[in-house]
């Protein structure tokens, strides 16, 4: 495994990449990795010659100053692990490298931008779009990989791969949990051993809502269900529960639509957390 700290460098060695007609994989991420990142790794091990993971806490993305300084750093055996499941690359730019100025550049994704997690973390997606666009301009990777666990994001890059005509084929993959059925994050890192086993009700909730949504009971009522799961938990505060669409990911009551999800954030304690889950009709 190499890994490499500049543009240039990454460059030199993509090139040897591309002459010898090898197909590339795409992973990026901010690090503190976990079996979920593991996962699109291992997928596009299986699919591509070459696979590329990206290590960048993404200034641009967060809007909260204080989120950014505690998201957790584990780079030694962040690289122990990329090693050890078969990472070729391994991309860790510093933030000069990644944005030697200011973006002034302003990236808008519509609707879709404003919803969910873009109305509660203004910014975010413009953010995540900036970061993207410049990693796939620098690897013009052949597949990139990305995971349900963040949803909204996934359209996000979905729309811009169309909206720019960008030649890479995206690929999705299912969200990875704990035994208990919370979804592997980074951010989980940040939970007392409490907290993360009380964190299960997330995705318990999200089972129910979605049992009692295909069994016919209207959107509002297993709304206010979840919300009555969640005044019941202390130190836990619902910060959303939503059943969208997941073309702008606004709100829908019914199936007319092929794939429907539903999305919550919750915060524990301090850490802000989201899951969903998919429903197809
Ligand atoms: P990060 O949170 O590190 O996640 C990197 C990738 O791993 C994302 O595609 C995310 O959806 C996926 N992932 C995270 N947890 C997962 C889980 N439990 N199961 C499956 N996949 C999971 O998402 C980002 O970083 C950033 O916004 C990024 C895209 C790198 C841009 O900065």
């Amino acid at each position: 495994m190499k890994t490499f700290l500049t543009i240039e460098d990454l460059t030199k060695e993509l090139n040897l990449v591309k002459a010898s007609e090898k197909t590339s994989g795409l992973v990026p991420t901010m690090g503190a990795l976990h079996q979920g990142h593991l996962s699109l790794v291992k997928q596009s091990r299986s699919e591509c010659d070459v696979t590329i993971v990206s290590i960048f806490v993404n200034p641009t993305q967060f809007n909260n100053p204080d989120d950014l300084k505690k998201y957790p750093k584990t780079l030694d055996q962040d690289l122990e692990l990329l090693e050890s499941n078969g990472c070729d690359l391994v991309f860790v730019p510093s933030v000069k490298e990644m944005y030697p100025t200011k973006p002034e550049l302003n990236i808008s994704f519509g609707a879709i931008e404003n919803a969910l997690e873009g109305e509660h973390r203004p910014g975010h997606f413009e953010g995540v779009g900036m970061i993207i666009s410049r990693l796939f301009t620098i690897i013009e990777p052949t597949k990139a990989y990305f995971g349900q666990k963040d949803i909204q994001q996934f359209y996000i890059i979905k729309k811009l791969i169309d909206e720019m005509g960008i030649h890479v084929d995206l690929r999705r993959a299912p969200i990875v949990r704990e035994s208990n059925g919370l979804a592997m994050s980074s951010r989980n890192e940040r939970l007392s051993a409490q907290e993360r086993a009380q964190a299960a009700v997330i995705y318990q909730s999200l089972e129910q809502a979605k049992q009692k949504i295909v069994s016919g009971v209207k959107f509002p009522s297993v709304q206010q269900e979840t919300e009555r799961i969640f005044e019941g938990q202390s130190g836990m505060d619902l910060e959303y529960f939503e059943m969208v669409e997941t073309k702008e990911f606004s709100s829908v009551t019914d199936f007319k639509n092929k794939e429907i999800a539903l999305c919550i954030a919750v915060n524990v304690g301090e850490v802000r957390l989201i899951d969903n889950i998919l429903i197809f009709s």
